[in-house]
Parts: C-alpha cells; structure tokens; sequence
C-alpha cells in the first residue's frame, strides 16, 4: 500500500514536471514529406534531441526520459537499423563532452545484450563519465519495451524469492517498481508524444501509470520550443488525482 500513501503526499501539480517522457515519432514521415529517404527524417531529429535537452533542463525538468528505439523496432529495414545504430553511435561520440560540460547525467535503458559492442562500450563510457553529474538526469531508451522491462523485474523478485530472500507477500508494487530500468527514478509527470498517433507503442508501461499525456501533430524533427512549453502549459492546467476526487485534491 506504500504508492498510493506516497502519492497522496503529493496533491498539487508543480508547474514543471520533474519527469517527462518523450516518444520522438515522424521521423520518416517528415523525411517522406521532403522526398529523402527514411534515414534522412532520423538525421534530422538529432538537433530536436538536443534542442529538447537543452529546454529541459532551462526549465528546470530534472529527468528527461527519451524512447529513441523499441523493442519493436527491430522489425523495421535492416538498412534503417544499420543506420540508426550508427547515428545512435555518431551521436554520442559528438554529444557526451558537451553533456558532461552541462552537468547531465546519462543514462541508458533497453536491452544491451542486443545491441552491437561498440555501442556498448560508448554507452557504458558515458554512463560513467557523467555519473556523478548533478543537472539533468538523461535517460535514453534503446532497445527498450515495456513489457521486457517489467518481465526482467519480475525475474529477478521471482529469483531472490527462490534463493528464499524474499517471500512472495513481500513482493510489492514499491520493491518490484525499484527492479525496473527507472527504478531510481520518479515516475514520469508528463508524457509527450510528437507524430501524432495516440498510443503507448510500449513505452514505459508500469512508469506511465498517471503521467499526463499531450500528443502533437508536429513531427519529431519540427519539435522546437514553442511545443515544448505548449505540453508544459498543458501540464500545468491539470488536476491530477491519483484516484481521489476533485474537492479532495482541491
Ligand atoms: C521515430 O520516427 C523514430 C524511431 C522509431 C526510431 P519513425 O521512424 O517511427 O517515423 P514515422 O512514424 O515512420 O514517421
Ligand atoms: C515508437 O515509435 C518508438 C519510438 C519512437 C522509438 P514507432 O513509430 O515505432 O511506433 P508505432 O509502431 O507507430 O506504434
Ligand atoms: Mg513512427
């Protein structure tokens, strides 16, 4: 019973959200719209990542959660997973200098063993070179699902309560939420998501529990400032009431 407790700490809506999650999508469709092709739409979101970076932590957002690539996604042309990975890669090398510089704090989430070592490497580097950072907590999610993410939490109770560790009524939605990939992390306040559809695409499952959700016509690579404050003011005018009534959270 410790969340709902917990949550009712907490009644009224800060005018910034501490955390916001992102799903960057429309990266094709913006490509598709200019006749280049699909690769060309993901290039281009690169500067919207790191304009987002920076309006975040102006704004004083302290977790930044961005889905850059799904469990799913996997499916896609081995052409644009090739190259997608290689940007993921050119990416970092060009950006983790001038995130340290900035105080960021970053973080991947996903499932590493599918991803090529190279990568691996430069991702544990700059976990590591930016871990004591105390600004804006970056967390990127590559190879990440939802429900991977909350099947791996449930592994690893189910382990300890084999090697008797745990029991089973221990387990509860507090200690099982620490095993998933943000368990050091607040739940997300707001989700953004750019491209227009209104779904999930199994994004943080367990962590978008009550995060408020504000969807956008606008395509990943046109997310500039004016739509970022447009989802904070959006946020802003929402009573959130985990469950409680209306004059309760009043
Ligand atoms: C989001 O843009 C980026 C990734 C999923 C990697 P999309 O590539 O999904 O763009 P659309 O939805 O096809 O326009
Ligand atoms: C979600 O976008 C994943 C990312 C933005 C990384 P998709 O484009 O893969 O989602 P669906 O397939 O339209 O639901
Ligand atoms: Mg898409």
């Amino acid at each position: 019973m410790s969340s709902p407790q917990k949550k009712s700490q907490k009644f009224e809506v800060d005018a910034v959200p501490q955390h916001i999650a992102v799903i960057m999508d429309g990266n094709g469709r913006w490509a598709k719209s200019r006749m280049k092709p699909r690769h060309a739409g993901h290039r281009a979101g690169v500067k919207s990542v790191r304009q987002t970076v920076e309006l975040a932590a102006q704004r004083g957002v302290s977790y930044l959660t961005l889905f850059a690539f799904s469990s799913e996604n996997w499916r896609r042309p081995e052409d644009e997973v090739t190259r997608l990975m290689g940007l993921f890669l050119e990416a970092l090398q060009r950006e983790v200098d001038s995130l340290h510089r900035n105080d960021v704090r970053l973080k991947f989430i996903g499932a590493r063993d599918q991803l090529h070592k190279d990568l691996v490497k430069k991702i544990c580097a700059a976990e590591d070179v930016t871990k004591n950072n105390a600004g804006l907590n970056l967390q990127v999610a590559v190879a990440y699902g939802g429900r991977w993410d909350i099947v791996n939490a449930a592994k690893t109770l189910a382990t300890r309560a084999v090697n008797g560790e745990i029991s089973v009524a221990d387990m509860h939605d507090d200690n099982f939420a620490a095993e998933l990939a943000l368990g050091d992390a607040p739940d997300p306040d707001l989700l953004i998501r750019t491209g227009g559809e209104q779904r999930i695409s199994n994004f943080l499952l367990w962590n978008l529990a009550y995060a408020e959700l504000w969807f956008t016509e606008c395509l990943w690579p046109d997310f500039d400032a004016q739509e970022f404050d447009e989802a904070l003011a959006f946020y802003a005018s929402r009573q959130r009431r985990y469950g409680y009534t209306g004059d309760q959270v009043a």
